[in-house]
């Protein structure tokens, strides 16, 4: 049927997808780059960003894990708050608002029901709205102000991979090109920083066998697993527990490192797998010294580290990109293991139990 030819040797969509990331990627950054090599978006959002003193980032699942890294990129590139909320929480318990808001909706369908009744509600108030989302013809694109294009092709299987990193590639651009409206002098070039992002995706997607064996070492037999890191690396541990759940069910959270110690520390058993992250360096000791916390009480660890960053006995080393970037290029691995386990599991990758792709009702 025409699902099969689309998969093309793949033997689901999930790996196909994961396969399509640093295409993607390079895909963006073309669609976004000016001739002589420049990033400049759409005039009008430039100004609605230039103009608003608070952006309010609303989005649900995978897409909410890539608006974290968002605030992180709008914050630090561009300087300007930003404040990231869960949609079906926000539409009951909506947050002092700022005087001048820009809304961002990010997401992958652009049909979250949850996403769309706030965007009601915050037009209906008067606000401008912004949509990154991977279809631009979907009812939040045709109903906000503006709409940005994640150019992700279209995801089939119901766990977001490619759609994930298009968005914070976006945010990137977003974040760069807010900056430069605002007279930000930056020493970052977002071209060649996503440029070494898409060539380090290839290059870990071409080691697939590594991740397969990891999910046999740690996730065969294990009936939870947690996942540390701090800062950027603790939002990708959000994702990539996620990602984990859906498809593989095997109960799996993530945690900022110094919280662990905080309550959820009795969790660990012997042989609990702990799959922490390591690529952001003012955080290296401290979660290097929060994996020797759960290892003492017999936990199996397991730290992705980056080059430059890493200690014997690391899982595996990622390839270095720019410390605002990482997340791209951390979660291909956890994207691989999590096939991987779901794989082993016998469960089916593309259409998890009790899953849809698009949440069209609330
Ligand atoms: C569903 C999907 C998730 C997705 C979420 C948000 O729950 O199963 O994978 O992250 O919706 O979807 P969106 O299309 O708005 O990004």
């Amino acid at each position: 049927d025409a699902s099969d030819i689309e998969k093309g040797t793949y033997p689901h969509f999930m790996l196909k997808e994961i396969d399509e990331q640093p295409f993607v990627i390079r895909n963006i950054i073309q669609k976004y780059q000016n001739e002589d090599g420049t990033v400049h978006l759409d005039d009008d959002i430039r100004s609605a960003m230039k103009s608003s003193d608070r952006i309010y980032v609303i989005a649900a699942g995978t897409s909410y894990h890539a608006g974290l890294v968002g605030k992180q990129l709008i914050e630090k590139i561009a300087q300007r708050p930003v404040e990231v909320h869960i949609a079906s929480e926000f539409l009951y318990n909506m947050p002092l608002l700022s005087e001048n808001p820009l809304f961002i909706f990010i997401s992958q369908s652009g049909e979250t029901a949850d996403l769309r009744g706030v965007l009601v509600d915050v037009k209906k108030k008067g606000y401008r709205a912004l949509t990154i989302t991977n279809v631009p013809g979907s009812t939040l694109s045709r109903e906000a102000d503006f709409t940005l294009h994640t150019y992700g092709g279209p995801e089939i299987a119901v766990a977001s991979t490619k759609a994930y990193t298009a968005q914070m590639a976006v945010f990137t651009l977003l974040a760069v090109d807010t900056a430069k409206a605002s007279g930000i002098e930056l020493d970052f070039d977002p071209i060649k920083e996503l440029g070494i992002v898409a060539n380090a995706m290839e290059i870990l997607c071409d080691q697939k066998d590594r991740f397969e064996q990891i999910a046999r070492d740690y996730l065969s037999v294990t009936r939870n697993c947690f996942f540390i890191g701090r800062a950027a690396d603790y939002f990708v541990c959000l994702e990539g527990a996620l990602k984990l759940k859906e498809i593989s069910y095997i109960q799996a959270e993530g945690f900022a490192g110094g919280e662990l110690k905080h309550g959820t520390i009795a969790l660990i058993e012997d042989g609990t797998p702990v799959i922490a992250i390591a690529t952001q360096e003012h955080v290296n000791l401290s979660i290097r010294g929060n994996v020797k916390e759960v290892a003492a009480r017999g936990a199996n660890p397991c730290i992705i580290s980056m080059e430059g960053l890493e200690s014997e006995g690391d899982a595996f080393v990622l390839p270095k990109v720019h410390e605002l970037l990482t997340s791209l290029v951390t979660v291909i691995p956890l994207q691989l293991i999590s096939y991987y386990a779901a794989l082993h599991r016998g469960c089916d990758v593309d259409k998890p139990r009790n899953l849809a792709k698009s949440v069209t009702v609330e």
